[in-house]
């Protein structure tokens, strides 16, 4: 990192920064990945976390993280685990390319670095599923060093605290150059940890509690009592909606027939009931014959299933059917195991289409 060093930069540097880290030494969030009583958090348990969280909020990590802990006590179990067991234990927490490079990470790592992460930007940027934000939270947290980790949340503390009167996508450098100003030499894993408790629990998007914040003297936008028109916004598009049938198939033993996903696309890798292709008109029936995976006397289910996901919204129209006799399936379509599809890679999106027909 380079120091800005400017003079108004040391400026901030020396009221902002005391002020921040006495809040957190009070009020930090006890999450499992952190360390107590000031000593430094595993470097695995900081990654895993980390990894955890693009995207994805504390509350929803907590449970998932405490999973791979107890299971993959060190990055050489996970290492060593099967691919599809990973992507198990994964199964609904989203965006599931981080799951694939979670892996195939833990094994780099394993593989060409004894077991122990890089400790320098560069370095951990080279791992798959590691960008500027993770290899920055990492160093920061896991090894003391002097970076900064900036996500939406960093953004938006900081567009208020100097009233950036630009959508944040225009202030990237200026959002950086004013962060790294700020930047602790003896805690700057803790200071990455406050920014990012500030944003999460007061700093927050629609109605910040600026009566329990730390920098209301020093907060431009607060001073100008316009704390929620930083960030400034940018028209939002629509998202397009996207349409296709599931087919939710079951055996009379209780079987369901399910399909294992391409590694590549979206859901990739994971496992799944199968459906039409996603199409941007809505459903046409005549589509179903070619599309279904077995011929079965279907009956479509009353209520289709809408998934949000971050470029589209989908609507799946639910067909069902019972299978009387045993049909024989070939990959990537086969038969859940009598108990049903409990404990396969299912993705959120086909747990709501089965929940949608039980
Ligand atoms: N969001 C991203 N990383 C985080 C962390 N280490 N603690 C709390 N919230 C976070």
């Amino acid at each position: 990192m380079k120091r800005a060093g400017t003079r108004s930069n040391r400026k901030d540097g020396a009221r902002i920064t005391p002020l921040l880290l006495a809040w957190y030494d009070t009020n930090a969030r006890d999450l499992p990945w952190r360390a107590k009583g000031g000593k430094r958090a595993k470097p695995y348990h900081v990654w895993l976390s980390e990894i955890m969280l693009q995207q994805t909020v504390v509350k929803a990590v907590i449970p998932y993280f405490e999973t791979f802990i107890a299971r993959f006590p060190t990055i050489d179990d996970l290492a060593r685990a099967e691919r599809d067991e990973v992507l198990r234990l994964w199964a609904g927490l989203g965006y599931y390319s981080r799951a694939r490079n979670l892996h195939a990470c833990a094994q780099r790592v394993v593989e060409e670095h004894r077991g122990q992460f890089p400790k320098t930007i560069e370095g951990l940027k080279k791992l798959p599923g590691i960008g500027v934000y993770t290899a920055g939270a990492i160093a920061a947290i896991a090894f003391g060093k002097p970076e900064a980790a900036i996500d939406g949340n960093v953004e938006r503390v900081m567009a208020r605290l100097y009233a950036i009167d630009v959508p944040v996508a225009e202030a990237k450098s200026f959002i950086r150059e004013k962060t790294e100003a700020l930047i602790p030499e003896d805690r700057p894993g803790d200071f990455a940890q406050a920014l990012m408790d500030l944003g999460a629990t007061i700093c927050i998007p629609k109605a910040p509690r600026c009566a329990q914040c730390p920098l209301t003297k020093q907060c431009k936008a607060h001073k100008a009592n316009e704390a929620t028109l930083f960030p400034v916004r940018v028209a939002k598009k629509a998202k397009p909606q996207k349409y296709g049938a599931a087919f939710v198939v079951r055996r009379k033993d209780g079987a369901m027939l399910l399909v294992d996903r391409p590694d590549k696309g979206l859901l990739g890798g994971m496992t799944g009931v199968p459906t039409s292709e996603w199409v941007e008109t809505p459903f046409d029936e005549a589509l179903l014959i070619d599309s279904a995976p077995v011929k079965a006397r279907w009956k479509k289910h009353d209520q289709p299933v809408v998934h949000v996901f971050t470029h589209f919204s989908l609507t799946l129209t639910i067909y069902v059917a019972e299978i009387v006799q045993n049909v024989a399936l070939k990959a990537p379509y086969r038969w859940s195991s009598a108990n049903g599809p409990e404990g396969e890679a299912l993705p959120t999106l086909f747990r709501k289409v089965i929940k949608a027909v039980s």
